[in-house]
């Protein structure tokens, strides 16, 4: 027999669903307010343990971050296209991929938010996670139960019983309003505005107290079912049709397509219409509809080949260049920033936008004092596309690139080998902050919680002279910086021993090693399995590795040769290493040892419809081929996308075969040979 609580809940439920997922709400806020004041008191009065799907538990609290999951599977990322033939090309492959089975698209908005995902057992709403490095994500449960448009409960008498467990994906956004809201909050209480809707949505759903995220008006689209034990369904559109059916909330702008030039008529009308919703957008998806095509086509290791983003353009504004500053990087390069009259632009404020490098200010003529026309595109960081020169009134100041460093006032260096200027004092503090934010990076030993701020604080009272004296930070000392309470200290220092078990290719391209990026990291312990065995391998021995070339060997050689008191101190802080397995990006059925691919060697130059060369690499290495990254006599075969130049030539030269794009793809679907 249902309790009078029980009703209660669930007319609760149905009046939250009415209102905040299908915005058709059919009784008044004070009327709403009314039922949840008499449901809370009821509960006080029954004394009896409360269910956390009650509507009355939506915040908890605090929230427990930094425990990172892993996802069921991984949740990948949209490759973009940006014009009608890119799209076309999109179509193209997708049809000659499925053997020119018809195909229906389904386009939607694409959000822009962040990525979360969603899991309900038996109907509950148990555990949400952030899309995280896409394999591993945060666990933000308790921040996303404040959603009031994430059901705690799915009702049960739905048409298509609810599965026992069932996991959705979807995007979590401010609306735009109160984005910019939040912005003039921020800045009026001196904190940077959030950069996009993106960052924004990010820092809200990150707060470590879910009270504050529950005064964020955060909203979400369920996009994508990804697991629904006991279901079948055929297509796309059929899965959102039940999501809805089970009172997730979709965005209700999806259509389908029997053709592609539907689907870029589509994106025109959006490109217009899109100013008129309430949320950030900035592109449509495209999907293949049915389910056993997506199947058929694949995904590569970052994305899924049956879905592309078809971006919007970039968004564009007009403001004045205030000032020139300029920032050191973590090699000592030197970076103009201008800093702008603060201007809205594609729902954010911006105040600031990369200059790169001196010579971008010669060639773009940039003066201090001029109109300037910024862009933004999606995530992308503003830049300066022009100069409008004809509003100059003769009062603008050309710009001195500084002969000093302005951190450490050493004199700056020129090479003719590069555009960048340099500081190269190694003792340079702005450089040591750059260095260690490099080092708690996302892809590096990824310290929550170690932003600008502190670091800049950690830097300039001497607590920290270089990374390995982080290991050796308290909660007391942590707990004295500005803005850092005791709870955020505790988590600081918790993220920051966590961190000490890693994988020795992320620490390898955490110590910020001049030209070691994340691949050659990968490469580097690939070789030498651990950062001892490359630290007392000799310079030969490095350039002899595969995708290593001299410049990188030596600059590595000399790292280690003037860094191992560095590594000792790491080592002694109680930073332990370890070697992950080489591990296949590709669903197990594609990877075949005895693949067209196996034990040979490629070069894969130019563009590649699609795909990053790195990618076309993990794919080529998936099957069991090698891949270098010049042309010799030992190249078995060079792949040339578009663009292709030096290396084409060479490989003509010497008679290597060489592939097209296309000849490769097709390769890459072949299972075996
Ligand atoms: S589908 C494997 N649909 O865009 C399929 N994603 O740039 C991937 N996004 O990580 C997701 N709106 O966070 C899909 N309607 C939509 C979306 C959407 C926004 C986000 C999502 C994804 C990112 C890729």
């Amino acid at each position: 027999m249902r309790t009078e609580i029980d009703k209660l809940r669930a007319l609760i439920r149905y009046h939250e669903r009415k209102y905040y997922i299908e915005n058709l709400p059919e009784i008044s806020d004070a009327d709403f307010d009314a039922l949840m004041k008499e449901l809370k008191e009821l509960e006080a009065a029954a004394g009896a343990p409360i269910p956390p799907d009650s509507p009355t538990q939506r915040v908890g609290g605090g929230a427990e971050l930094g425990t990172r999951l892993q996802h069921r599977n991984p949740m990948l990322s949209l490759n973009n296209c940006y014009d009608a033939n890119e799209l076309r090309e999109f179509d193209e492959r997708v049809r000659r991929l499925l053997e020119e089975t018809p195909v229906e698209y389904v386009t939607e908005l694409k959000i822009d938010g962040l990525g979360v995902s969603l899991i309900y057992e038996n109907g509950v709403f148990t555990q949400g996670l952030t899309r995280g490095d896409g394999e591993y994500g945060e666990d933000v449960t308790d921040n996303l139960r404040t959603i009031r448009s994430v059901p705690l409960r799915i009702p049960v008498e739905t048409e298509i019983a609810v599965p026992p467990v069932l996991e959705v994906r979807g995007e979590v956004f401010l609306p735009i309003d109160c984005l910019n809201e939040i912005n003039v909050q921020r800045e009026a209480e001196g904190e940077l505005p959030f950069a996009n809707p993106r960052n924004a949505a990010a820092g809200s759903l990150r707060l470590l107290d879910a009270s504050i995220t529950a005064s964020r008006p955060l909203d979400i689209f369920v996009y994508t079912l990804n697991y629904a034990e006991g279901t079948e369904f055929t297509t796309h559109t059929e899965s959102l049709k039940n999501m809805k059916a089970w009172g997730l909330k979709c965005n209700p702008h999806t259509t389908s397509h029997k053709s592609i030039e539907e689907v870029q008529n589509s994106y025109e009308r959006w490109v217009e219409e899109r100013h008129e919703l309430p949320y950030e957008t900035d592109g449509i998806v495209v999907k293949v509809n049915n389910f056993s095509q997506q199947h058929e086509l694949g995904t590569t290791s970052k994305y899924p080949r049956w879905a592309v983003a078809y971006k919007f353009n970039a968004q564009q504004a007009i403001t004045t260049v205030e000032k020139i500053d300029v920032q050191v990087g973590r090699t000592g390069a030197l970076t103009p920033v201008a800093i702008l009259k603060p201007v809205t632009l594609a729902g954010a404020t911006i105040a600031n936008a990369t200059l790169h490098n001196e010579q971008e200010i010669q060639t773009k003529d940039i003066r201090i004092g001029d109109r300037i026309v910024l862009e933004r595109a999606g995530d992308v960081i503003p830049k300066v596309v022009e100069v409008l020169t004809a509003d100059r009134t003769g009062d603008e100041v050309v710009f001195k690139f500084p002969e000093r460093c302005p951190a450490c006032d050493t004199p700056v260096q020129r090479t003719e080998k590069e555009v960048a200027v340099r500081c190269v004092n190694v003792g340079c503090v702005a450089q040591l902050k750059r260095r260690i934010a490099h080092y708690a990076s996302r892809d590096a030993l990824q310290i929550e919680g170690l932003g600008p701020a502190t670091i800049n604080q950690l830097v300039d009272k001497e607590l920290v002279r270089d990374v390995a004296d982080l290991y050796a930070l308290e909660v007391e000392k942590l707990s004295t910086l500005d803005r850092m309470g005791v709870p955020s200290a505790r988590n600081l220092v918790h993220q920051i021993e966590k961190s000490k078990e890693v994988p020795a290719e992320k620490l390898l391209f955490g110590l910020g090693i001049f030209h070691v990026g994340e691949n050659v990291a990968a490469l580097l312990i690939e070789r030498f399995l651990s950062l001892d065995a490359l630290g007392r391998a000799k310079q030969e021995e490095i350039e002899s590795v595969r995708g290593i070339g001299p410049q990188i060997a030596e600059s590595v050689f000399n790292f280690f040769g003037h860094n191992q008191p560095l590594l000792d101190k790491l080592h002694a802080a109680g930073l332990h290493c370890f070697t992950v397995e080489a591990k296949p990006n590709l669903p197990e059925a594609s990877i075949a040892v005895d693949s067209f691919f196996s034990g040979k060697t490629f070069v894969v130059t130019g563009s590649l419809e699609g795909m990053t060369r790195g990618e076309a690499s993990n794919e080529i290495k998936n099957r069991g081929g090698r891949v270098t990254s010049s042309v010799t006599r030992k190249t078995d075969y060079l792949i040339a996308g578009e663009g292709a130049g030096s290396k084409y030539t060479k490989a003509v030269e010497l008679e290597i075969p060489i592939l097209t794009a296309a000849d490769f793809f097709e390769k890459l679907q072949q299972r075996t040979e």
